[in-house]
């Protein structure tokens, strides 16, 4: 089978939906979606949308924020427009209908996470993902220039003469197919699935960043995986997220004593930025040889089970309540603040490729994201994608230049590596997400990373991942995305953000306030 659109994007999370949006009575926009439509880490958002748009708050005062979460290596241009534009697109979700909690006044009820100095995230209750979803699905689905195609995954980008003029993908029934259109767009989400431990829906495997990948589009960023520290942790049970929003409102983190134990290993406590909590929930559980808990016993139950429905009843399934019993917890793969490197607008290192959400990495997340921040990055640059689609009839969109990011980035030219899975027995998933969870998680070190880069032993020269098995397919794209943490996460030698190395424990400033890309043969 063979399509043909004007404008084809993959994915359908709040990124591909918001740039379909904004291309109502263009050409024909082609969405290709893995599974369901609704499936994607955008349907599971709990805590909540940042914007400034409380009285108390500023687009200044939020980029101080995201950049002191970002530890030192956000690009601030990039911030500037997320917390800019970031309440107009807010407004403009609330204008469609979105149905975000209210405060007594009528305003948007502001609820407060880990790293922000003000309350600045709206929210639907414990469900702001889905609704954001409904709320942008209302809006596209009546658009007659789209049409859905779920369960077709990208398995390969396609580049002829320099530029990219589609993708292939995998039908339902395993055939294999194309889809072609003047420029494309990556929002493939995240892939949080890399590791074995994850608070991310089986989709989020990473598919965006491997294709770009192999087809020879830059990377950036991939040593910076952020460990959400509340996850559930009950034994058969699947790591259910327990939003930050549950601290922000007053949940505390305890040891198997009832003790508050954050100040042990943070000045700033529980609602420290999550890479430090998560660390100090490691910490704790490993010094008490204990499970951790968080408590929201001393709360009133009633305001527990209707602000966290969501939560409640996923704590009910594991046999728990949410509001009188303490809740094992422990640290889960979220997010991945590298991705597609990107301008502005989108647009990637090919010609005709441009990437949003997740998948993309304009350097607003720095080293470790801000929560809540995901979302708005989705929408706000989603928004810029999709215009940038638009305004292709009048002037081709060219590939991103590398010098636009030469905030000091390495460019260090290596030996070709091996990029291609073999179809044998070396492509296990839950091998790579074993490995990769035991050796490049929360802490790191050169022996354990090494032998998270001995990944690379399981690749194989010479063959296209399209030609693999679909089964084999998702496990390669593990592999690619699994070495390309790996192998920053070693080349990185200091300790940021979400990048924590045991042998160099210490931020160093001199050497690495960089950021570092990686280019196929490259
Ligand atoms: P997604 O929403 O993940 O969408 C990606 C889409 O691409 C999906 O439709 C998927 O099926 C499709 N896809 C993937 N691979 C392929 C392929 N090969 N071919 C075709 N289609 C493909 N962020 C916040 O800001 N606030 C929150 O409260 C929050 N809570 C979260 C809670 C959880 C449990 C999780 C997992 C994440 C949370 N995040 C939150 C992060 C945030 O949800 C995501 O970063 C954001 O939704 C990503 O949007 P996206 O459009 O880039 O990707
Ligand atoms: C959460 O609700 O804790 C997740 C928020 C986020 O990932 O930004």
């Amino acid at each position: 089978m063979d399509l043909h659109g004007d404008y084809l994007i993959i994915g359908s999370g709040i990124a591909a939906l918001r740039a379909a949006a904004s291309l109502g009575g263009a050409g024909d926009v082609l969405i290709l979606t893995k599974g369901g439509r609704r499936e994607g880490n955008t349907g599971y958002a709990q805590g909540g949308i940042a914007a400034a748009m409380g009285a108390d708050d500023s687009p200044a005062r939020h980029l101080a924020d995201t950049m002191a979460a970002g530890d030192g290596l956000c690009n601030e241009r990039a911030v500037a427009v997320l917390v800019e534009e970031g309440p107009r697109y807010v407004r403009e979700l609330i204008d469609w209908g979105a149905e975000f909690d209210r405060a007594a006044d009528g305003s948007p009820a502001l609820a407060i996470e880990g790293a922000h100095s003000v309350r600045r995230v709206l929210h639907a209750r414990d469900a702001t993902g889905r609704e954001i979803g409904r709320v942008l699905w209302t809006r596209v689905s009546p658009m007659s220039n789209v049409r859905v195609l779920e369960y077709a995954r990208a398995v390969s980008v396609i580049v002829e003469d320099g530029r990219c003029v589609g993708v292939r993908f995998l039908q339902e029934d395993g055939g294999l197919a194309v889809a072609r259109a003047p420029c494309t767009l990556l929002a493939t989400g995240g892939a949080g699935q890399v590791y074995r431990e994850t608070t991310n829906p089986p989709v989020a495997t990473g598919d965006g960043v491997a294709v770009a990948y192999l087809a020879g589009a830059a990377i950036m960023d991939m040593e910076f995986v952020q460990f959400h520290p509340t996850a559930l942790d009950v034994a058969g049970q699947p790591r259910f997220l327990l939003s930050e929003a549950l601290r922000g409102e007053g949940a505390r983190l305890v040891n198997a004593d009832g003790e508050p134990f954050m100040l042990r290993y943070d000045p700033a406590g529980d609602l420290a930025p999550r890479d430090r909590v998560s660390r100090g929930i490691a910490r704790e559980a490993q010094r008490t040889g204990k499970p951790v808990y968080l408590t929201l016993a001393h709360l009133h139950p009633a305001f527990v089970r209707e602000r966290f429905p969501l939560i409640s009843a996923a704590c009910r399934q594991a046999g728990l309540d949410l509001a009188t019993d303490r809740i094992p917890i422990g640290p889960a793969a979220h997010y991945v603040m590298g991705g597609v490197i990107t301008d502005l607008d989108g647009r990637t290192t090919i010609t005709g490729l441009l990437a949003a959400g997740e998948a993309a990495c304009t350097g607003v997340h720095g080293a470790n994201r801000l929560a809540s921040n995901s979302l708005l990055e989705g929408l706000v640059f989603g928004a810029r994608a999709g215009a940038a689609m638009r305004r292709w009839t009048e002037q081709p969109i060219d590939p991103v230049s590398l010098r636009g990011f030469d905030d000091g980035a390495t460019h260090k030219k290596r030996g070709q590596p091996a990029f291609f899975a073999n179809k044998g027995d070396g492509l296990a998933a839950a091998a790579v997400q074993d490995l990769m969870w035991r050796n490049v998680g929360l802490f790191r070190d050169a022996d354990g990373l090494k032998a998270g880069n001995a990944l690379a032993e399981r690749l194989d020269d010479g063959e296209s991942l399209a030609a693999l098995a679909p089964q084999d397919w998702q496990a390669a794209s593990l592999l690619t995305v699994g070495l390309l943490i790996a192998r920053a996460a070693l080349r990185r030698e200091e300790s940021r953000g979400g990048h924590f190395r045991l042998d160099f424990p210490e931020r160093d400033d001199r050497r690495w306030r960089r950021r570092t890309m990686e280019r196929r043969g490259e």
